[in-house]
């Protein structure tokens, strides 16, 4: 008997692409990252990355048990690592996670604005709480991180990286993300303005824009092989990334050698963005 589902027996590329991804020994030795989000998905694959580079690493989620996992791997690859259950949403809780995390660690150097959440839908359909925890998470708990560890990094006096996750959102519209668009976008400005500011101070500020990559933000949609036949296909690269792709841009981008960059957006897309008239 045939199928009738055209996308029956689909093989996704994002599936098959193997990345041989090895990351730069010592590049980030000595330096101390605070990473958002960092209990699973995009967030733990930097957070990893950043430590096989040699950087200690201050986990943040708001949950613990996958915080905790992430600081036992991150111990595993040789480096420090505390996790802390932390709602970046919450001022006060952001300022006494920094506070705590610097008994051990002292300083902080590189800063990753990674946690996020996306409730799908249309602007119109957007029910006012969706949008105000939308805005919450994606756009305020950045600016509460962005201020109080910047002032951080002022008071140290020894540079410092930020990097914000933003998205191809952050630069396109997208249908049945409203909301997500507008927090995204945001956070393109958060970044540039941010970047304008603490320039002096040596340190720089800029957004990563991931097209998509599987996590559990988008498992279940990308679990369906029609649409994730047809995003491979708008995708000019024909595959989704790989965490571990989006993690190497990071870690460029906290690195010394990204001295000279800031304000700006590494857009992470397999040439999504640049073909946007014909595919969207
Ligand atoms: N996966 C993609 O395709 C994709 C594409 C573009 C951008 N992004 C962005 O990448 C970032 C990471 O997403 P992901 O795909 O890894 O998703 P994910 O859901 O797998 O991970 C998000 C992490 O953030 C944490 N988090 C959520 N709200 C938080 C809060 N209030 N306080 C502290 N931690 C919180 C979650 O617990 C989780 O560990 C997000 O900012 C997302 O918007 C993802």
């Amino acid at each position: 008997m045939t199928s009738n589902n055209p996308t029956a027996g689909y093989v996704s590329s994002t599936e098959r692409f193997q990345p041989r991804i090895t990351p730069t020994p010592d590049r980030l030795k000595g330096k101390i990252a605070l990473v958002t989000g960092s209990g699973r998905g995009i967030g733990k694959a930097i957070a990893l990355r950043f430590a096989r580079e040699g950087a200690d690493i201050i986990v943040i989620d708001r949950h613990p048990g996958p915080a905790e996992q992430a600081a036992e791997e991150i111990r595993q690859v040789g480096s420090r690592a505390q996790a802390f259950q932390t709602d970046v949403t919450d001022r006060e809780a952001i300022e006494q996670t920094l506070h705590a995390a610097l008994e051990e660690f002292s300083v902080v150097d590189i800063l990753v604005n990674n946690a996020g959440i996306i409730v799908f839908g249309s602007l119109m359909e957007c029910r006012t709480e969706d949008w105000d925890k939308m805005l919450a998470v994606d756009l305020t708990g950045a600016f509460y991180c962005t201020q109080i560890v910047g002032k951080q990094m002022i008071r140290q006096r020894r540079g410092g990286r930020m990097i914000h996750i933003g998205s191809t959102a952050s630069l396109l519209p997208a249908p049945e993300q409203g909301a997500y668009c507008v927090a995204k976008a945001g956070l393109r400005m958060l970044s540039k303005t941010a970047a304008m500011e603490l320039v002096r101070y040596n340190i720089t500020s800029n957004l990563l824009c991931p097209e998509g990559a599987v996590t559990d933000i988008n498992r279940d949609l990308l679990s369906d092989p029609a649409v994730m036949s047809k995003l491979e296909e708008a995708i000019p690269v024909g595959r989704l990334a790989r965490v571990e792709e989006i993690a190497a841009a990071a870690a460029f981008l906290a690195s010394d050698e990204a001295a000279y960059i800031t304000g700006a957006e590494l857009v992470h897309d397999g040439g999504a963005t640049v073909s946007a008239l014909w595919w969207r």
